[in-house]
């Protein structure tokens, strides 16, 4: 066993009062997740806008704290960590965020943002080696010449050049894993690719992990093609094993909803494509999720024992699958093949 992060039947609840009526409610973001990365994995984890992916990123480097359950890092509960293995896994796990913008400090120039991680972690001992080792970095993730990034504020600078200094910034410190949360959805649609292919090289050259969080499938098949996905509905797994596995054969209905959904560029392959009949077209409201199985209310194949009792994750062919009704859903076929154009 090589896990270098593992959560542990982790739940997490935040009070809410956006409702209509501002009235308290309690929000299970997160409900008994379980997951492990392994060191230098890329894992996906995908699902639609507010299934809980955001959340389960930030349990992942301590900024929000479980409710209940564990989060393990190298097999140690990471609020429960003496100061030197706090330190050491601070420094080991690293997130770059959705908004590049709202991660750098716009009064600071990025040497001066930069810089501080790598003196505060004495990977530099001066301001003038902090320097050289950024110019080399920056080198390297394709930000040149460095001089006319070094000195410049975030404002003068463009999504992508800012995303691609957040990772820049997180592989500084020589991390284990970075959990990139929707990293190329701010960015230009033509800077998608070189930005996935920065991080796959990362990830090959440094052995770093990374779980990469997108809602779009497209993007996690390009990056983690080698790689496991996580699908995710409504605070909860229900489907996570061999990413090419399971695009190629999706089990649980929601993933086969979500790639129904995936629009088909090719026309006589969209003729031929069966979208999956929903019963319903809306995300259930977090606050108060159907009793059972989540995803009955949308369900086709949901029977009475799908709105009793909530299904737990199961073997299947050597991936996990929580579905009741796994043995009588149909083989679904889909014929395309989500990717991104080169
Ligand atoms: N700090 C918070 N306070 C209250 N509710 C939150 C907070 N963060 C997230 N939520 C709620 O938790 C759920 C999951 O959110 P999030 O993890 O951001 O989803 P995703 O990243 O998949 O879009 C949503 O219903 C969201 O409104
Ligand atoms: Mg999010």
């Amino acid at each position: 066993m090589n896990e270098l992060l593992e959560l542990k039947n982790v739940s997490i609840e935040f009070e809410s009062n956006s409702g209509f009526f501002r009235k308290k409610r309690n929000v299970k973001a997160v409900s008994n997740v379980n997951l492990e990365v392994k060191a230098g994995e890329i894992l996906a984890v995908v699902g639609e806008s507010g299934c809980g992916k955001t959340t389960i990123g930030k349990m992942i480097t301590g900024i929000y704290k479980p409710t209940s359950g564990q989060v393990l890092f190298d097999g140690k509960d990471i609020w429960n960590l003496s100061k030197r293995e706090y330190y050491e896994y601070r420094k080991s796990v690293q997130m770059v965020h959705q908004d590049s913008y709202a991660a750098l400090n716009p009064a600071r120039t990025i040497f001066q943002s930069l810089s501080a991680p790598l003196l505060h972690h004495k990977l530099a001992k001066n301001v003038e080696e902090a320097r050289r080792k950024l110019e080399e970095l920056f080198m390297l993730v394709g930000l040149t010449p460095s001089e006319q990034f070094l000195d410049k504020y975030p404002h003068q600078l463009s999504g992508g050049q800012r995303q691609r200094i957040l990772l820049a910034r997180a592989i500084s410190v020589r991390p284990r894993l970075i959990v990139a949360d929707e990293p190329v959805s701010m960015v230009d649609v033509s800077l998608r690719i070189s930005l996935l292919d920065l991080m796959a090289d990362m990830n090959k050259k440094f052995n770093i992990a990374f779980i990469y969080i997108t809602h779009d499938l497209a993007t996690a098949r390009y990056i983690a093609s080698n790689g496991r996905i996580a699908v995710m509905y409504l605070g909860k797994i229900v489907e996570v094993g061999n990413l090419e596995q399971i695009l190629s054969r999706p089990r649980h209905p929601y993933l086969q909803a979500l790639l129904s959904a995936v629009p088909i560029p090719n026309p006589r392959v969209a003729r031929n494509a069966k979208p999956l009949p929903l019963k319903s077209p809306d995300m259930p409201d977090p606050a108060n999720p159907p009793a059972g199985c989540r995803f009955n209310p949308r369900c086709p194949y949901a029977e009475e024992r799908c709105t009793q009792k909530e299904p737990v994750l199961n073997e299947l062919d050597g991936e996990m699958v929580a579905c009741h009704m796994i043995e009588r859903i149909p083989d679904w076929k889909w014929e395309t093949a989500i990717g991104i154009q080169k």
